[in-house]
């Protein structure tokens, strides 16, 4: 499973690239502002059909152009797939294999990927949402029904709010209850069993990154020492003039721990990297063994905020992954890795290949 071609055109400020992926490791480096973070984003555009930095398709198209064009040829196990993603004032065109698609999700199935850039921290020191977001990627590869579970959850979820905002009477919103507590259970169900089987690449990670044990406590949405049903009827009259459900899913959090007190007051910036780092390599390593294939990880200015000892324990843990990578730094010294390697310089939005 791997990229082994891509190329771009009229993404940000790159006019056109066109770039052979070496299926195990390749450095992009250039100076500031010549593009190196714009060819991370559009690969990953391919593999997501979204930007990893939350900008919007219409800033993502080179000024003066129309449209964006990318296109990749992806390695699965058993053949070579062409994805191409066209984004212009007609709106998003997905095609695979020359079919249009209508699912954005089927990109994720041909090019899973997980991105460690220098925003990485807001999976530690962001809101719940960015953790929810990172425990779901991995239950949505992890286990198979997982998109339809959460899905079921998310229409019950609206239909209550919509009813709760419409002022339905209590009798009402309760006909909508029994499935929103039904997919609610299956939602908790899953990403429990996935935080179970990821408990120990975390803690390896952890240990091998920040050197002490890092862990993470999982909380449902609602009360511990209640049931969801029971949350429901507490939370009634809150329900009733917030207009939304207060207890559920949509509320879980993980609260990280560092060293047996809680990560997010204690750890220093540079910490916070290296706790999201040891989240995002544990969750790659729990998907690419339950996938059984190697997974793309685009590795945007790692250098920063690293000193280098720091550095190099996160790199070798990513070497040590058997990921195929595909990381930015400034200079082409930087970030050397034991083995064959494609090197590519890029110098205003062009580039081209050095080794
Ligand atoms: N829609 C667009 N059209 C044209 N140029 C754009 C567009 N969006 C961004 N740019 C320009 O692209 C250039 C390259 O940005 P990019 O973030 O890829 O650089 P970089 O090599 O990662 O830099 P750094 O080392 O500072 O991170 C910037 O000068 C930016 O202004
Ligand atoms: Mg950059």
């Amino acid at each position: 499973m791997a990229l082994r071609h891509f190329q771009a055109t009229n993404f940000r400020c790159l006019t056109s690239i066109s770039l052979e992926v070496d299926p195990r490791y390749n450095l992009i480096y250039g100076p500031n502002a010549s593009g190196k973070t714009s060819v991370l984003e559009a690969i990953a555009y391919l593999g997501r059909g979204k930007s990893f930095r939350g900008a919007s398709p219409q800033n993502l198209i080179r000024h003066g152009a129309s449209e964006f064009l990318l296109c990749g040829k992806v390695d699965t196990r058993r053949r070579q797939v062409t994805v191409g993603v066209r984004n212009s004032k007609e709106g998003l065109e997905v095609q695979i294999d020359g079919d249009r698609e209508t699912r954005a999700a089927a990109l994720v199935e041909i090019l899973p990927l997980q991105v460690l850039d220098p925003e990485v921290h807001s999976l530690v020191a962001g809101g719940p949402e960015h953790r929810r977001r990172y425990l779901d990627w991995m239950a949505f590869h992890v286990e198979p029904g997982y998109q339809q579970r959460w899905r079921r959850f998310r229409r019950a979820l609206r239909q209550r709010n919509a009813a709760l905002r419409e002022g339905a009477n209590k009798i009402s919103i309760s006909a909508w209850d029994r499935e929103f507590l039904e997919a609610a259970e299956e939602v908790d169900q899953t990403r429990r069993r996935v935080l179970d089987i990821a408990h120990t690449a975390l803690e390896q990670t952890g240990a091998a990154l920040l050197g002490c044990a890092v862990g993470f406590e999982y909380l449902q949405g609602w009360a511990a020492e209640r049931g969801l049903e029971e949350s429901l009827e507490i939370a009634w009259e809150r329900d009733q003039q917030t207009g939304t459900t207060q207890a559920g899913p949509q509320r879980a959090e993980l609260r990280l721990i560092y060293d047996e007190r809680r990560a997010k007051p204690l750890v220093s910036r540079g910490q916070q990297k290296l706790f999201a780092c040891t989240m995002i390599l544990a969750a790659t390593e729990v998907v690419q063994l339950a996938l059984e294939r190697p997974l793309l990880l685009l590795l945007d200015d790692p250098a920063a905020e690293l000193d280098e000892e720091a550095l190099d324990r996160l790199m070798s843990r990513v070497f040590g992954l058997g990921s195929q990578i595909i990381a930015t730094a400034l200079g082409a010294e930087t970030l050397v890795f034991p083995g064959p390697a494609a090197m590519f310089h890029v110098k205003q939005g062009e580039l081209q290949k050095t080794a």
